[in-house]
């Protein structure tokens, strides 16, 4: 089965084929990075236009690549949430209109399970597994009990991951996106051991169960460049941004290690922009049982992954035909996923 996967929720303009859920034929986007780089951060109303422009000639690429046209298709898979609204709606409406002139399965993906089936695009690992999944405005731990079958077990109660990169990515003076130049940052700090102890080290946030809390590592980074003259600060700041790096990484790999004693799945996965981070994925490989890893084209947004988790949600459906109905009502009711 072949899934034209579409991707709009923030910055990047993606259309993505893929095969059977797992395998990716032709993966494209636009990124438009370079756009906000000067307002350091996303204009919403700015990244609708933009997704507007190109969304058209991304799927036309996406598609000509592999020598493909819509009518090779079997069914269109569209990102149709959380993300900006107005970016959400080019894609969706794009999406809509293709299946109904060419009368293909319309298929509504959410975008945090797009992030998780990732996963399944270079490893053949399949449910259960636990999944830490960190993007840019959502950090969570996801029981996968199977395709269709998702629980959130524990989520931030205040920033997530990927805001708190961004924001200590600001106090380091760090362009936008801020998540990947401060890794590319602390890796000029060389460092080979497990655990950070230096002096810049911050404390580990204490939250109860499985949930967690940014907001105050990224308070106290802030507090730490008030304190620290700024000659100090200044010639530190690849070792400071190591060390922040390496707290987010260690509160993430313990929360992750108490949901396996908790449910005794024995499989874990990393989804979302921040399982990028390059402490992060060493941190995580020294977790002593199985782990998958997207690779980094697909951790960030794509369209890849929009086209995997329409395959799973698609085939696990008993009902195919209200995937052809694409009326207001009728969409509305497929925008129901195990992640909402
Ligand atoms: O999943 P994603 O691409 O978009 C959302 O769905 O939000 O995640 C974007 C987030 C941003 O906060 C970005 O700074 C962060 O992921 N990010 C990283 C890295 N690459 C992206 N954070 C830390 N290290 C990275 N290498
Ligand atoms: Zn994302």
């Amino acid at each position: 089965m072949l899934i034209l996967g579409i991707e709009s929720s923030c910055d990047e303009s993606a259309a993505a084929v893929v095969k059977d859920g797992r395998e990716v034929l032709s993966n494209y986007l636009h990124s438009q990075i370079e756009d906000h780089k000067d307002w350091g951060g996303v204009i919403p109303e700015f990244a609708s236009r933009l997704h507007y422009k190109k969304i058209n000639k991304v799927i036309e690429k996406t598609l000509s690549d592999v020598n493909l046209s819509i009518s090779d298709i079997d069914a269109i898979a569209v990102t149709h949430g959380p993300g900006l609204i107005g970016s959400l709606l080019v894609g969706m409406n794009v999406a809509k209109t293709l299946a109904w002139v060419h009368n293909k399965p319309l298929i509504p993906v959410n975008h945090l399970m797009g992030h998780i089936c990732a996963n399944f695009l270079d490893s053949d690992i399949e449910p259960p597994f636990i999944c830490l999944l960190a993007s840019g405005g959502h950090t969570q731990v996801v029981k996968v009990n199977k395709y269709n079958d998702m629980e959130i077990v524990g989520e931030t109660i205040d920033d997530a991951a990927g805001e708190a990169f961004d924001k200590v990515a600001r106090l380091l003076d760090l362009p936008y996106p801020g998540g990947p130049e401060l890794d590319k940052l602390a890796q000029n700090f060389n460092f080979s051991e497990s655990v950070y102890k230096g002096k810049y080290k911050f404390p580990i946030p204490k939250v109860k169960e499985l949930n967690f809390s940014f907001s105050g590592l990224k308070t106290s980074v802030l507090r730490m460049k008030e304190k620290l003259d700024e000659a100090e600060w200044e010639e530190n700041k690849a070792e400071i941004a190591f060390a922040f790096q390496d707290c987010v990484a260690q509160v993430l790999k313990r929360k992750i290690e108490t949901a396996i004693e908790d449910t005794g799945i024995k499989q874990i996965i990393i989804a979302g922009g921040v399982a990028a981070n390059s402490r992060i994925r060493k941190t995580f490989n020294e977790i002593n049982i199985k782990i998958v890893m997207p690779s980094l084209k697909y951790c960030t947004d794509n369209a890849a992954m929009i086209g995997s988790a329409g395959h799973y949600k698609y085939l696990s459906s008993e009902d195919k035909e209200i995937y052809y109905n694409y009326g207001f009502e009728a969409f509305s009711k497929l925008i129901t996923s195990s992640l909402g």
